[in-house]
């Protein structure tokens, strides 16, 4: 998986007077089957979040509120995208190293995810990343 795997999708959006509406429906707005919700609330100025990659998992990372930044790397390429719009996705395939930075006050960050909790599905450690990916010759560098 590279950096240009991940693909900021915009969401179905209905606008009216009385407000906005955007919906997500499994493998037909993401490419899988939802399994899995959380958020992310009441994140402290300067904090950092994530900091891990995902041997199968695959998510949709939504500025519900407020707006943040994902920093995306796939252990040859870095890439940083701002998400600050409810109906836009940041498509985030298996094995992407990601950190959550620059969250504004008061912002939410929703996560679809394609299966349950499984913390064996974590790569915590960066140079555990790397060797994974070198092992399964994913990295295009020696
Ligand atoms: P973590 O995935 O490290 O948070 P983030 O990447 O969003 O900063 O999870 C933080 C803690 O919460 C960790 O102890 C695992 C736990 N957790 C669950 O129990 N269930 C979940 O669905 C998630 C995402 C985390």
């Amino acid at each position: 998986m590279r950096v240009n795997d991940c693909k900021v999708i915009e969401l179905p959006r209905i606008n009216e007077p009385r407000g906005n509406l955007t919906f997500v429906e499994a493998c037909r707005h993401v490419p899988f089957d939802i399994k899995r919700v959380y958020y992310l609330y009441d994140v402290p100025g300067g904090a950092e979040r994530g900091g891990h990659a995902h041997k199968q998992l695959e998510q949709l990372i939504i500025a519900m509120s407020g707006s943040f930044d994902v920093i995306l790397d796939d252990g040859y390429e870095k890439k940083r995208v701002h998400l600050n719009r409810s109906y836009n996705g940041l498509y985030v395939p298996r094995m992407i190293w990601r950190e959550l930075d620059n969250f504004s006050s008061g912002s939410v960050c929703l996560v679809l995810a394609s299966n349950y909790y499984d913390e064996a599905d974590y790569y915590r450690d960066h140079v555990d990343f790397l060797l994974a990916l070198k092992a399964s010759h994913e990295h295009p560098v020696s």
